[in-house]
């Protein structure tokens, strides 16, 4: 194999998805261009600042210098380009359909900016339904011909698997690279432009070693189609399996057995595996519930129901209802009393709010009419944000209190709900908490703690599934 070929790649949309892919190429050495409408986001880029939480990404943004650059205007930063990512997002429709209004959008600038008689590769990494890719590439056969250009358009299905608060990680050592294409070209490209990650050759920043036993991951070649089903039912099953453990965890309360212990169990077996086999609040974010729920709309689109994955759904909202009658029966009611949140990301490692647990405990709770207060390490502003202007069905206001001292937090209150498992909670000092409160009410939502140390503490300790 010889040296690495340095490509021009553009990547439209610089989420989560778009400035990991971005800032990893240009770190393997392509000359990335990341564009993005948002001119807030640009100014920030720019600046060298990343606009999300996410590990490592400032450090490497900050030291890519030309190799990476921001752009507002689409149409011209592809012309020259050889491959183009699209890594916009697709939203959830009222109907659980993903909305791909964005991602045709892209492709539609794209074709304006492509030049005659040169060759292309764009690349679909965002989340699309099941035939997107065909339909993306009649928008720019249509847009082309308008135009009277001539260029070469071939199209590859490149799913992500990335998480969020683990993205460089999984970018740089993934299990497999996904590329769906109906033409043998479009596969190369995708290899070239990869090809430092699939055979680990490039040198893993400092702060991202290589981890010990990782071999170079296969790269899966499929139709586009098989490629866009393959994303919808890797989440789909991560899902199913947090919520499978999850329905256990609750028949594990029942019968007095203990769901980490059960998950230990079953984990070793490989068929099964010992990963997302954590019981708690359940799954959130931008990922698993709006790709469950937009495989049952593609279902429904062929009269075909998905009655495992809507499941997993249910189960996955029960967890949270489960959380607060907990509340409920220690609290004997929950009307009037204070309740502090641990926790507001949909998991550890990122600011982001969308779909958390921690935000649909609070909803009830307000419902019910608790006073809520709470606490995280990074995720105040957005949760702020996404809870404000949130009222009961009478119109009533409903206030939450954000507390950045979690001792603040547990002052004067009937209980705390540990939402998110960030690691610092694990060195809070359980007893100063207990003392602090009316009635030393721990529910923890995520099994972070070991029961016996939270009672040793003064607590009533109340976890998921033990
Ligand atoms: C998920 C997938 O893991 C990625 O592979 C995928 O690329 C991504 O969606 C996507 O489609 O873009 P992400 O949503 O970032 O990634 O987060 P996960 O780490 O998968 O966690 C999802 C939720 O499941 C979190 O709320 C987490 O707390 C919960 N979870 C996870 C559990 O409740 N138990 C577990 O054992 C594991």
């Amino acid at each position: 194999m010889g040296p690495m070929e340095s490509m021009k790649v553009v990547v439209v949309g610089t989420g989560y998805v778009g400035l990991t892919t971005g800032v990893t190429l240009a770190y393997l050495g392509h000359r990335v261009i990341g564009v993005d409408k948002d001119p807030e986001k640009l100014k920030r880029l720019r600046a060298g600042k990343s606009p999300i939480h996410e590990a490592g990404v400032q450090e490497l943004l900050a030291s890519l210098g030309e190799r990476l650059a921001f752009t507002g205007r689409l149409s011209e930063a592809v012309g020259q380009a050889d491959v183009i990512l699209i890594a916009v997002g697709t939203p959830s429709k009222q109907n659980g359909e993903a909305d791909t209004r964005y991602v045709e959008a892209a492709a539609r600038e794209v074709a304006e900016g492509l030049l005659p008689g040169r060759a292309y590769c764009l690349v679909i990494k965002s989340t699309v339904p099941i035939g997107a890719n065909r339909r993306v590439a009649h928008v720019m056969e249509r847009i082309l011909t308008e135009r009277g250009v001539k260029a070469e358009v071939r199209i590859a299905s490149n799913p992500e698997f990335l998480r969020e608060g683990m993205a460089l990680y999984d970018s740089f050592y993934p299990d497999r690279i996904v590329v769906g294409a109906l033409d043998a070209e479009a596969v190369e490209t995708v290899r070239r432009l990869y090809r430092p990650i699939l055979e680990q050759t490039f040198e893993p920043p400092a702060f991202l070693p290589r981890p010990g036993g990782y071999g170079p991951p296969p790269l899966i070649t499929t139709d586009p189609t098989s490629a866009e089903m393959i994303k919808y039912a890797a989440n789909a099953f991560l899902a199913l399996k947090i919520s499978f453990i999850n329905e256990i965890a609750g028949l594990c309360e029942k019968v007095g057995a203990d769901v980490t212990e059960v998950a230990r169990g079953i984990g070793l077996d490989s068929r099964i595996g010992a990963r997302f086999l954590k019981a708690g609040l359940g799954w959130g974010g931008s990922c698993f519930p709006k790709d469950t729920a937009a495989l049952i709309a593609v279902g429904q689109e062929y009269s075909y129901e998905l009655p495992i994955v809507e499941a997993a759904r249910t189960v996955n909202s029960r967890q949270r209802q489960r959380a607060v009658e907990k509340l409920q029966v220690a609290l004997k009611g929950v009307r009037g009393r204070t309740i502090g949140i641990l926790g507001l990301a949909f998991k550890p490692g990122t600011d982001d709010v969308r779909e958390s647990p921690a935000l649909d405990v609070i909803r009830l709770l307000l419902e019910r009419g608790a006073h809520v207060r709470a606490h995280d390490p990074v995720a105040l502003a957005n949760a702020r944000a996404a809870l404000a202007d949130m009222h009961g069905v009478s119109g009533e206001e409903w206030e939450v209190e954000f507390l950045e001292d979690p001792y603040q937090l547990a002052d004067g209150a009937d209980a705390l709900v540990l939402a998110t498992e960030w690691g610092e909670y694990r060195n809070l000092n359980l007893e100063r908490l207990a003392r602090l409160m009316r009635t030393p009410v721990f529910v923890d939502g995520r099994n972070l703690f070991a029961p016996e140390a939270v009672r040793r503490a003064g607590f009533t300790y109340l976890g998921v599934g033990r």
